[in-house]
């Protein structure tokens, strides 16, 4: 049996991914109300506090119910939570899920998304015996298209105008990854 999901934690070399829990509201607040990081997200940012108290509460039952795979992404050399990264819509019959993730942008540019996703991705694969994951990608979001190749990923098509975040339209960049892919080449 795998474990459930609100007891997954995955280690790395510099990050443990672990579920958010009360405590990590300034870090999240921090993250989700940032422009930069919010530029292609599927919500606008954050304006209030609550809204960490709120994350941490739905991710809590969505664990709990084995529905999503939400992990914070914790620095160890810190323990400041630095990122969130999740395998959601899991398909048991077709052993299929999407992934989704952000890092704060302080942390951008040394890998740590890289590392994290390697571990998660891992783990849906090996663990929870997916077979396909997806990402769905703001075609303008440049770095978010190289993390997703970077472990191999491939584009395989694009959506007109699939979201309407805040009134602002927009396409999607549908990325896949197989089982058989799996790991990346070096
Ligand atoms: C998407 C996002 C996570 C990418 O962040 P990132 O820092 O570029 O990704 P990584 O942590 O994997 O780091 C990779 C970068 O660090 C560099 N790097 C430095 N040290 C590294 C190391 N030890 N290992 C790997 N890469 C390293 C890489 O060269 C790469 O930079 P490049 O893309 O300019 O070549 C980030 O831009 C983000 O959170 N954006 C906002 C939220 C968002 O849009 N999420 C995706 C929605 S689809």
């Amino acid at each position: 049996m795998t474990t459930p999901f609100e007891k997954v934690e995955l280690r790395t070399e510099r990050l443990l991914l672990r579920p958010a829990r009360p405590g990590d509201e300034p870090d999240l607040f921090a993250m989700f109300s940032d422009p930069a990081v919010m530029r292609y997200w599927s919500s606008t940012a954050w304006t209030g506090i609550e809204q960490a108290h709120e994350y941490i509460a739905r991710d809590s039952k969505v664990l709990a119910a084995g529905e999503s795979l939400c992990l914070g992404i914790e620095r160890m050399e810190d323990s400041r939570l630095i990122g969130t990264c999740t395998l959601f819509r899991i398909s048991e019959q077709c052993r299929r899920a999407e992934v989704g993730y952000a890092l704060g942008s302080g942390a951008w540019g040394r890998g740590y998304m890289h590392e994290a996703l390697l571990a998660l991705l891992e783990y849906g694969f090996s663990e929870l015996g997916l077979n396909r994951i997806e990402a769905d990608i703001d075609p303008r979001n440049e770095g978010s298209a190289r993390s997703v190749e970077r472990l191999g990923f491939k584009k395989e098509g694009h959506l007109r105008e699939r979201w309407i975040v805040n009134g602002e339209v927009s396409d999607s960049a549908m990325y896949g990854l197989l089982r058989s892919e799996w790991p990346p080449r070096k």
